[in-house]
């Protein structure tokens, strides 16, 4: 066996990619939760990990894994008619995962889980600029609805 001295091979190539969405205007809660379950249940196999943040308007979607398994799974979510618009915002390399045991962690501005972001926020190991993002994207949610 060939010693990798680099990076633990377990990992070969993992890349983090963060993209903005607007979520389709008739979304229900219920849409939501079940599109979490699928993207929970598809990671879980792909072996990919991160993030979904929704403010009641648009997406913000941190996902991290594979180089092929995750442009294979940005390829079939572009084409998800429950948002449009996707922009990529970061992309690149990184050495280990930032979610590292979320198949992905959903955020809801007004919902339930805030906790657990701040409590991945509160371990200090997010990426600086990930986590900059995210709280901007919140931050741009918290504003009333016109
Ligand atoms: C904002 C958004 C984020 C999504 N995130 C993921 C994801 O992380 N992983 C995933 O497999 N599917 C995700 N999906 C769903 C995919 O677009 C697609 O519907 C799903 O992967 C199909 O799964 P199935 O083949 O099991 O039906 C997302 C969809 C949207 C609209």
């Amino acid at each position: 066996m060939m010693a990798n001295p680099t990076r633990s091979k377990e990992e070969p190539s993992l890349l983090s990619i963060a993209y903005v969405s607007v979520a389709d205007p008739m979304i229900s809660e219920k849409d939501i939760s079940r599109l979490v379950a699928q993207a929970q249940r598809n990671n879980e196999r792909a072996g990919l990990t991160g993030a979904l943040l929704f403010n009641g308007r648009n997406f913000f979607q941190i996902l991290e894994g594979p180089e092929a398994k995750l442009e294979a799974c940005l390829q079939i979510i572009r084409m998800d008619p429950r948002h449009s618009g996707m922009v990529e915002v970061r992309r690149r390399p990184v050495d280990r995962r930032d979610f590292a045991g979320w198949s992905m962690l959903f955020h809801h501005v007004e919902g339930e889980y805030v906790q657990d972001l701040e409590r991945l926020a509160a371990r200090g190991t997010l990426d600086r600029e990930d986590e900059r993002m995210m709280t901007n994207f919140l931050a741009l949610g918290n504003r009333p609805r016109a």
